[in-house]
């Protein structure tokens, strides 16, 4: 039996603290979190993390899928991250609109590395090393970021990129008849 969690909301100090690791993962309460997530997260969302639903722990779940938002984005059944390092990034910077559960209504065209490499553990435990790149890079970096009390509006170069939700979809409405 998995539980929706309450989704902390931008202004809650838990989202800008530093997540704790993780350091006893067989634990029932770990791995009852990280199903908790996975059933918080949902179907449309690619990625959540462990403070945003107030555990400042070092757990995340990325699952990623071609959305109605992100229709190119590449399949990867939902998986958890554990006590993840970011090992080194490669590639250009490249733009692209991120939205966050915890930041409701918003959109923001957020520069990222393209591609990074990440030493994290499975939620058997197994330790693994993982080069990605393009969008499931960025997906990942996002909800690193969260571990360490930051959200994607830290990493716009200018408030001119963000907008509501509103508008994004109108934006996205018009580059498809474009
Ligand atoms: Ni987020």
């Amino acid at each position: 039996m998995s539980n929706i969690l309450q989704i902390a909301q931008l202004g809650n100090p838990v989202l800008r603290e530093v997540a704790q690791p993780v350091e006893l993962l067989a634990d029932h309460t770990v791995q009852e979190l990280i199903d908790d997530l996975i059933a918080t997260m949902g179907v449309g969302n690619l990625g959540i993390a462990a403070p945003q639903v107030n555990h400042s722990l070092q757990v995340m779940i990325i699952a990623c899928k071609p959305t109605q938002n992100y229709p190119d984005a590449p399949i990867r059944e939902p998986f958890a991250v554990i006590n993840p390092v970011l090992l080194s990034t490669h590639g250009d910077t490249f733009f692209e609109w991120e939205g966050c559960l915890s930041i409701p209504g918003f959109r923001g065209h957020v520069p990222r590395p393209f591609g990074i490499t990440l030493q994290y553990l499975r939620r058997d435990g197994e330790e693994v090393t993982e080069t990605v790149e393009g969008f499931l890079a960025r997906v990942i970096q996002h909800e690193y970021d969260h571990l360490h009390g930051r959200v994607y509006l830290d990493r716009l170069e200018s408030m001119l990129d963000l907008v509501t939700e509103q508008e994004f979809q109108r934006l996205r409405r018009e580059d498809m008849t474009r």
